[in-house]
């Protein structure tokens, strides 16, 4: 079994190697190809993950690097795609540019989000070709963001055989499980939504939902990170446990509020600490490559404060695998060793219907599903409330302008997008914005040269 990471140069691959290598659910991957296109990033990684190997024994899966495409995903049986095209640098100003116009800057959520998803769709269109190429029977796992419509734009290219992952789905449905005192594999739980705009509506053990319980009891919702964020009332209200992302949609104001009171957006963070650790690590005279690391992602996890997260909540996540074991139980489910029920970014079908009637079939969503070695099985999920089918609507149409956009090169369609986004809502607002990336964006200005 051979894996390619692409973005092999980014801070969190180490991570990935190291639950391959481990392997909780016994899958044997021989080896780990990393790509990039930065080889001094790449080389860095490497030699963190040539530690961790030489830590792990002479039979360790093997770590190899590239800089070139076709050879990284020539021969491999899965793709984990983990880019970040314009580096972190490109976040900030994808977070500066919403800012300065008084709107949400945030990675995913936003016009920061479409800043970012109009850079990337060409470049992964383009990788996806080149698998698709390379190695046709390869199975493409996309974290890269923003995953939902990144992974629309690849499924144009490779069909099914790309699915995206996220951590903070199942991070939510962990918690649930925690909080209830049930095992997640007796957990039946219902989550549906888009990227990043998620809801559990229902957490079943042994046929009854749970879910309600839950919500009713100040001491259990005081256990539930989204709960405390989005509010009791709120999610009471609305009978669900959204996905923490949604806290940006709900509370944009204080979203906003915190990153200008922090003095320095997430992406403005990092920049500054993963330059430090590169550097660090290139500098010959630090003792090991691992240990450097290790210190930054602790840091960086117990930093999550900066926006909206809280510490305390993400070193239980980690602690519980993050994206890196969703990946893991993935691969390991397809290869055909286990059956594993995980949310997934898919398709909107299952079973010759669509899984969300009133949604277009080719449009992905983020929904429960069964994977096994004939593929991945997305389950029957309650149908969404109104509030929940307007918002995904709302949000995938802004996003689809950007998909079309970044193929066709159409400004206007661009425009559109940013214009109508849920958090801009203003042709005057999306002009600026799409100016605004323009004039700071060089990758968004190239693809309207
Ligand atoms: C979670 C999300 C990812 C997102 C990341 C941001 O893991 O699921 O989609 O990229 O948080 O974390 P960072 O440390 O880069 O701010
Ligand atoms: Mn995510």
């Amino acid at each position: 079994m051979r894996l390619a990471i692409l973005g092999g140069g980014g801070f969190r691959t180490p991570l990935v190697y190291e639950a391959v290598a481990k392997s909780v659910t016994g899958l044997r991957v021989d080896e780990v190809i990393l790509y990039d296109l930065d080889s001094q990033r790449l080389d860095s990684m490497r030699r963190v993950m040539a530690e961790m190997a030489e830590q792990l024994g002479p039979d360790a899966t093997k770590v190899t690097a590239t800089t070139d495409l076709t050879e990284a995903v020539t021969g491999v049986d899965f793709v984990f795609s983990a880019i970040r095209v314009g580096g972190a640098e490109s976040r900030t100003i994808d977070e500066r540019v919403a800012l300065d116009l008084g709107v949400l800057g945030q990675e995913t959520i936003g016009p920061g989000g479409l800043a970012y998803a109009l850079r990337t769709i060409p470049v992964m269109q383009e990788i996806a070709r080149t698998i698709a190429q390379a190695s046709p029977d390869a199975w493409v796992i996309n974290f890269t963001n923003p995953a939902g419509i990144v992974t629309e734009g690849m499924r144009q290219v490779l069909g099914p055989r790309v699915i995206g992952i996220c951590d903070t789905p199942i991070g939510l449905v962990r918690r649930v499980g925690r909080t209830l005192g049930v095992d997640l594999d007796r957990l039946d739980y219902d989550y549906l939504g888009l990227n990043h705009m998620g809801w559990l509506r229902a957490a079943r053990v042994d046929g009854v939902d749970r879910l309600p319980e839950l919500l009713a009891s100040d001491e259990m919702l005081g256990e539930i990170e989204e709960a405390r964020l989005i509010g009791f009332d709120y999610v009471r209200q609305a009978g669900a446990l959204p996905n923490e992302y949604l806290y940006y949609y709900l509370h944009t104001d204080s979203a906003i509020g915190r990153i200008l009171e922090a003095g320095r957006t997430r992406g403005e963070f990092l920049v500054e600490q993963q330059g430090k650790f590169y550097r660090d690590v290139a500098d010959e005279c630090c003792t090991s490559p691992l240990k450097t690391w290790q210190d930054a992602l602790h840091m960086r996890e117990a930093t999550y404060m900066a926006e909206s997260r809280d510490d305390e909540r993400r070193e239980a996540d980690v602690a519980g695998g993050g994206y890196q074991e969703v990946a893991l139980r993935l691969m390991t489910a397809i290869a055909g060793d286990t059956s594993e029920r995980m949310i997934l970014n898919v398709g909107n079908s299952r079973d010759g219907g669509r899984i969300v009637d009133e949604l277009p079939d080719d449009l992905v969503l983020e929904v429960g599903c069964v994977v096994d070695g004939n593929g991945v099985h997305p389950q029957e999920v309650a149908p969404p409330t109104l509030d929940q089918l307007g918002r995904m609507a709302r949000l995938r149409a802004a996003e689809r302008c950007i998909l079309e956009a970044a193929i066709t090169r159409d400004k206007g369609k661009a425009w559109e997008g940013f214009a109508t986004h849920p958090l801009v809502d203003s042709p005057v607002l999306g002009h600026k914005l799409l100016d605004g990336y323009i004039a700071r964006q060089p990758l968004v200005a190239a693809l309207f040269d």
